[in-house]
């Protein structure tokens, strides 16, 4: 994967002017710049292409079949109307993220259907301007170690990235987080599912239903059991691996099914503060959703009879450390074997960087645990 096309729709070039509430102040010429950026990063070049006119966009798409690897593609509304931009998509046989950078899923009802989204790898919206470098992430991961998509259950979430680097090796099972939000996808843990890889794991990178999309408590939770079941038919260890609100969702498997190891990187494991810190604005209330908080929350689960690494960064603003201290006296006085990494000055989202020092850590502490 060497050179991506991204793609901008009708009004895309009124960024910076159209509703910035719902589109960010920064203009389109930022938006290409960010998106060169977060190219080299993964060591692709980005070229950039903008237009209010279908055809002209079509014409673009098939051109891009000989001269890119891969295209990121904001339709605007053409997304919801276009069936012949879709078919262009359909027609390229180069993989297509789709991107919104509202959360189209929660405006008029006219947005929630993307017709061009079937055609497409991927689509993730809802997470204002950098849901390009998602996608532009998720081109180069995909493209690194094409995964296997495996149907855990039959629930349309319920599914999962495979990748299996040779026989007989122990699987993790990574559980992304997001506060258990729909925006929020299994592409944010694309990076240390591929770095895993490399280190000779197997890797099953799970969706699970989310609040918006059936989940809350407990079918979330139940969603990550259900693939914990699925992954014990084939692999005879597994490690599961939970960040933030997946790291709540793993700890909450584990308590369901044996696993070898399960680690919570950022975890929120304490329902009870989550709601009263207000935690991703109201989102363990929503998460709950009326259900016993007691009952679904890990700090009140205890013991849980399982080998466990707690991994916390010390300036994590969205899930603060005191989360991970409390978990862990709480674990060891109730007789479990859970251990503490404290890591200083590591903030939330560095722990699922792939390119990151905390991660190295934790991937050396976890082999250490193998
Ligand atoms: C948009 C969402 C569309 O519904 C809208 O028509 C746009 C922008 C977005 O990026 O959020 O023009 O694609």
């Amino acid at each position: 994967m060497r050179r991506v096309l991204v793609i901008n729709g009708p009004n895309l070039n009124m960024l910076g002017i159209r509703d910035t509430e719902m589109y960010g102040s920064g203009t389109l010429d930022d938006l290409v710049a960010l998106c060169r950026s977060w190219g080299e990063d993964v060591g692709i070049e980005v070229r950039a292409f903008q237009s209010n006119h279908e055809g002209a966009i079509i014409d673009v798409l098939h051109d891009a079949r000989d001269a890119f690897d891969g295209v990121v593609i904001n339709p605007g509304a053409y997304a919801h109307t276009s069936y012949a931009i879709r078919d262009a998509i359909d027609a390229i046989g180069i993989p297509v993220i789709e991107v919104h950078i509202s959360n189209v899923m929660e405006r008029e009802a006219w947005r929630r259907a993307s017709v061009t989204a079937p055609a497409c790898t991927g689509t993730i919206y809802g997470r204002g301007v950098e849901g390009y470098r998602w996608a532009i992430r998720k081109l180069w991961f995909d493209h690194r170690v094409p995964p296997d998509i495996v149907a855990y259950g039959d629930a349309a979430d319920q599914t999962g990235d495979l990748r299996v680097p040779g026989p007989g090796r122990p699987l993790v099972v990574l559980v992304h987080g997001g506060f258990w939000r729909r925006p929020w996808t299994r592409d944010l843990m694309d990076g240390l599912a591929v770095d895993l890889f490399d280190l000779g794991l197997a890797t099953l990178n799970i969706e699970y239903r989310r609040i918006g999309s059936g989940g809350g408590w407990p079918t979330s939770a139940d969603d990550v059991v259900a693939a914990l079941g699925w992954s014990s038919d084939r692999f005879e260890r597994t490690i599961l691996i939970g960040h933030s609100a997946g790291g709540h969702l793993a700890l909450a498997a584990a308590l369901q099914f044996p696993v070898d190891l399960v680690i919570s990187l950022a975890g929120v494991t304490d329902l009870a503060a989550a709601v009263a810190d207000n935690l991703g604005d109201g989102a363990a209330e929503a998460f709950l959703n009326g259900a016993d908080r007691a009952a679904a929350s890990p700090l009140e689960m205890l013991p849980l009879a399982r080998r466990q690494l707690i991994v916390h960064g010390t300036d994590d603003e969205t899930v603060p450390v005191s989360y991970a201290r409390r978990y862990v006296d709480a674990a060891r006085t109730a007789g479990d074997s859970a251990e503490l990494l404290e890591l200083p000055d590591v903030g939330h989202m560095e722990l699922i960087d792939e390119r990151s020092h905390a991660w190295r850590v934790v991937a050396d502490r976890m082999a250490g645990l193998l």
